[in-house]
């Protein structure tokens, strides 16, 4: 009920009554008022007065109802571990695709590479379940539609220019505005799912000696509502996990990098590359010309641009 108040007071650039509010949604002026009510507990600032209801602010709230039609995809804590853990249990327990994981707050958030993901207030926390027919080793397709959708719904939405960084974060200019992490299960020759973690940057606070990374408010200067983020971010995925477009994910996402053609030092667990990063393999490995002459495929690492 509440998510369709709002969109009535939405779409009326001034006073709506509770009378109308009420005949639309087929209740009472006293249950509108009740709810109402509860909006402005939750931060909305609707003006009543005898002539009705006029809203004046929303507050940015992640809360599913206010995901229309997604609504029912969407699980909401204030406060968690980490998402990703909460979307394990999910998958493993059948939630359908596109089912989203969020959280204003994690107190465990993850890293790639078993770093700690530090969730400052403001930022979009959130994790997606993914079902798609493919087998194990073209998984990297779908983490790639994911920075690709990312770097499209910021465009949309703010006509800005990001950039992905093999593996797979997203960058404006050089700095670093989300970062990913994927967790799949699979059997020999099908995945049965793929979580996607996704930290984004948006009116969090970056400290100021971080010089590698932004926010988009402090790109824009305003606060940005995460929700019109991370529905934009659905929609391009939506669209990029269709069959047809996935087998097209690598150019897709070829020029949207600006990894290719740099010096890089890859760092994994183990060891340490540093040469031209030339091409994505058929798995989704970088492929280095080393300084020796040699070459190498490198599956996953911190990748740092050193020119
Ligand atoms: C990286 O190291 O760049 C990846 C960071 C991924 C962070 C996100 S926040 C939502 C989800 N839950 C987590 O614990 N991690 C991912």
């Amino acid at each position: 009920m509440k998510d369709r108040i709002l969109d009535i007071l939405r779409a009326e650039d001034g006073v709506v009554s509770g009378a109308r509010i009420g005949s639309e949604l087929n209740t009472s002026r006293v249950s509108i008022w009740k709810h109402i009510r509860k909006l402005q507990d939750l931060g909305y600032v609707i003006t009543a007065t005898p002539k009705g209801y006029r809203l004046e602010e929303e507050p940015d709230v992640l809360f599913p109802w206010a995901f229309g039609r997604r609504q029912g995809q969407i699980h909401f804590f204030e406060a968690t571990d980490s998402t990703m853990s909460v979307a394990r249990d999910l998958a493993r327990n059948g939630s359908s695709g596109f089912t989203v994981v969020i959280a204003e707050k994690q107190l465990k958030g993850r890293g790639r590479l078993d770093r700690q993901w530090h969730s400052s207030a403001g930022g979009l926390y959130f994790t997606i379940i993914l079902r798609p027919q493919l087998p194990p080793n073209q998984v990297f397709r779908v983490n790639f539609a994911a920075a690709l959708a990312l770097v499209r719904a910021l465009k949309q939405l703010f006509d800005i220019e990001a950039k992905v960084k093999w593996p797979n974060d997203v960058l404006i200019d050089t700095k670093k505005v989300a970062g990913m992490l994927s967790e799949f299960e699979a059997d020999s020759d099908r995945l049965d799912y793929v979580n996607l973690g996704l930290g984004i940057n948006v009116n969090n606070d970056i400290r100021p000696f971080n010089k590698t990374a932004i926010c988009l408010k402090q790109l824009l200067g305003r606060p940005v509502e995460r929700k019109e983020v991370l529905l934009a971010f659905l929609t391009h995925l939506e669209a990029l996990l269709d069959e047809r477009r996935l087998e097209k994910i690598v150019s897709l996402w070829k020029q949207c990098t600006v990894t290719l053609g740099r010096r890089v030092r890859i760092v994994t667990r183990q060891a340490e590359f540093s040469g031209r990063a030339v091409d994505i393999d058929p798995h989704g490995a970088l492929l280095l010309a080393l300084d020796d002459g040699t070459s190498t495929a490198v599956h996953y690492g911190d990748c740092f641009h050193e020119e």
